[in-house]
């Protein structure tokens, strides 16, 4: 387990660097990210590199004692490379550049563009690549930030083609499988097809997420190129990339199968004021963030690349992107960094060392104050390595008895077609989710292309095209499978499938749904103890009966044919667990606990008072580790469990 920072030397006078890599390892940090935007420094004109101060860079900090995650620059190609290239830039829905001026300027389709960035990697890796401080290389910066994966430029245009026609053979099986000659959209060619953007109303469903899974097989494409061009360089290194929070534009799978391990920047006061919680959830959660937004993450980046994960920027204060930026409340820092680390993971990496005090992140906190006194966080920080050093090795995270399946498409299905404007499938995932952890349950997020082997309960929020083959993948060692609404209402083409929704649910459920409505804001429907708001559906079965309409439920499966709340949820889950063996606890919104092999963590994100003993008889022969017992908001405990 190692604590970091992001470090940007080129930020400060060269006499700093010594003081500041001395006082990072007096904090007891580890490791230290550098380089990632770094490129009009790096080569300031075309083809002259100046390697020099990152090369006295890399010395100052690897002679402090500190391992240096190298990244990549390509996040912000410099003004000489634009202007010599604009066809770089990315474009908007109507073929407009955007311009140069922040980051994030390029279209991942550009040809120019990817021979560019293979040029500088291919560079710096020949430098920096068998350097023995420099254990974990970072390609880029939060690909698709900025909403950077879709471009309708021509390059991307001229590849999409070529994509379509490696997919479909000929131009005949697309227009079938778009169902093309609805509204006279027949193609003759490949060559006459154009992105589905900017179109007088809706384009087709099946053309958009044709384009929405090209876009995303463009990015795992242009990372991959990244990463080949490091890897011959390095002396086994570790390659990363840095995902976001609550980013969805590309399929996290297929780009995480090819990394060492997957990190993701953790800012939990940002993603809550930009999230779809309403405004009381906000304010209570206002100087902690949601319990359950970085769990989920940090279950989700741990699957993505198959067990190894790290947070790379972990928010140390008020940050400067949010509609409003609150402080963490005191304790924050620490609970933030053991629920990373109760999840499995390997590196927590504050962002950052010490706050600008220019550009555009003026506002944004650090470590550090822009004069060099030590910020609010800087004390939590050195609690954590006290507390870290105190229980030695930590034991390995074990697998979960719950599953629970975030599937990229499904995300981009109903985004196409939310049929209701209040269908959110994020939402309602961290919904499913939030009930799994409120019942005292470790959930591993599993793609839905995973086996379910070892599992007792895999729960499906919403995955529209989920195929017959999927599911008895996900039913391996015969795992109840848990069904949200929609799931298998749609074939891959996006079409109805033709045995109707719920498509290959039928394979383990002999339901049939006979038609589906969207519900206005406001309007809610009892259906015995189940409130239905939002999504209802109308099922029809031979052989089973519903649970007051809305469950149908047999030993292999249950679905759910409504959008139903947190606490019936819960309520439900808790009966499905009972069915099958799993143990639950009842904890209120704001306690949330996490093992990690015989360790027990319990945070407090919000309840005033708590008493532990509401844990139940889990702890009757724990030893409690810390101080606190998290009675209070910014607490937390860990036991040991025998
Ligand atoms: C991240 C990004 C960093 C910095 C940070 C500010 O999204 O990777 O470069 O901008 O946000 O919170």
């Amino acid at each position: 387990m190692k604590l970091g920072v992001c470090y940007y030397p080129e930020h400060w006078p060269e006499s700093m660097w010594a003081k500041d890599a001395a006082a990072m390892k007096a904090l007891g940090l580890s490791i230290v990210r550098i380089g990632e935007f770094a490129w009009s420094r790096l080569e300031p004109d075309p083809g002259q590199y100046d390697w020099a101060w990152l090369d006295r860079a890399v010395e100052t900090l690897s002679g402090a004692g500190l391992q240096i995650i190298m990244g990549t620059p390509t996040a912000t190609p410099p003004k000489w490379l634009i202007d010599a290239h604009p066809d770089i830039l990315p474009c908007d829905q109507y073929g407009r550049p955007r311009q140069f001026g922040s980051r994030r300027h390029y279209s991942f389709s550009s040809q120019i563009y990817r021979r560019e960035s293979a040029r500088i990697v291919a560079a710096m890796a020949e430098r920096y690549g068998s350097h023995p401080a420099i254990t974990m290389w970072q390609t880029d910066n939060e690909y698709g930030c900025h909403s950077t994966v879709e471009s309708k430029d021509s390059d991307a245009e001229a590849a999409f083609r070529v994509w379509l026609q490696a997919k479909y053979d000929t131009v005949e099986a697309l227009n079938q499988a778009w169902g093309c000659v609805f509204w006279s959209q027949e193609y003759r060619d490949f060559s006459e097809i154009d992105p589905p953007l900017a179109t007088v109303t809706e384009a087709n469903p099946a053309h958009r997420l044709d384009w929405r899974r090209f876009s995303s097989d463009q990015v795992v494409a242009y990372n991959q190129m990244q990463i080949e061009t490091l890897r011959p360089h390095l002396n086994g290194a570790d390659i990363t990339h840095n995902l976001m929070g609550h980013f969805t534009e590309f399929d996290h799978f297929d780009l995480g199968a090819d990394l060492d391990l997957a990190t993701w920047d953790s800012y939990p006061l940002g993603f809550l004021e930009q999230a779809w919680w309403d405004d009381p959830i906000k304010r209570h959660f206002m100087r902690t963030g949601h319990p359950d937004f970085a769990g989920f993450h940090h279950d989700l980046y741990r699957a993505v690349s198959g067990g190894r994960f790290g947070v790379m920027e972990q928010q140390p204060g008020p940050v400067n992107w949010a509609a409003f930026n609150p402080a963490p409340l005191p304790g924050m820092i620490k609970i933030w960094t053991l629920e990373a680390i109760a999840h499995g993971a390997e590196l927590v990496s504050y962002f950052r060392w010490r706050q600008a005090p220019f550009a555009q992140e003026q506002m944004h906190a650090g470590l550090n104050r822009p004069d060099t006194t030590s910020a609010a966080a800087t004390p939590e920080v050195r609690e954590v390595v006290e507390l870290l050093n105190e229980l030695g090795e930590l034991p390995a995270t074990v697998p979960a008895k719950i599953g629970l399946v975030y599937d990229y498409q499904a995300h981009w299905m109903h985004q196409i077609q939310p049929q209701g404007k209040s269908f959110q499938h994020d939402e309602l995932s961290l919904l499913y989710y939030t009930a799994l952890r409120e019942l005292g349950l470790d959930v591993d997020i599993l793609s839905p292309e995973a086996s379910g082997a070892g599992y007792a309960l895999i729960f499906i929020p919403s995955s529209p095209s989920l195929t017959a083959a999927q599911i008895e993948r996900l039913r391996a060692d015969g795992a109840h499978l848990v069904f949200g609404p929609r799931t298998g209402s749609k074939t891959e083409d996006f079409q109805v499938p033709p045995n109707r929704a719920p498509g290959a649910v039928q394979t383990v459920l002999p339901i049939t749904i006979s038609h589906v409505e969207s519900l206005r804001p406001g309007h809610q429907e009892k259906h015995g103890p189940y409130t239905v708001t939002r999504w209802l559906e109308q099922v029809e079965s031979d052989t089973l009966a519903a649970e007051h309409g809305v469950i149908w439920q047999n030993e292999r499966a249950t679905y759910i044919a409504a959008w139903l709340g947190g606490d019936a949820l819960k309520r439900l889950f808790q009966s499905v667990c009972e069915l099958n063996d799993v143990e639950t606890m009842d904890l209120p919104i704001g306690v949330r606990v996490r093992r990690r092999g015989n360790l027990l963590f319990v945070f407090n994100y919000g309840t005033p008072s708590f008493y532990v003993n509401r844990i139940g008889p889990a702890l009757r022969q724990a030893v409690c580790l810390t101080k606190t017992h998290a009675a209070h908001p910014g607490e937390f405990a860990i036991y040991r469990m025998p």
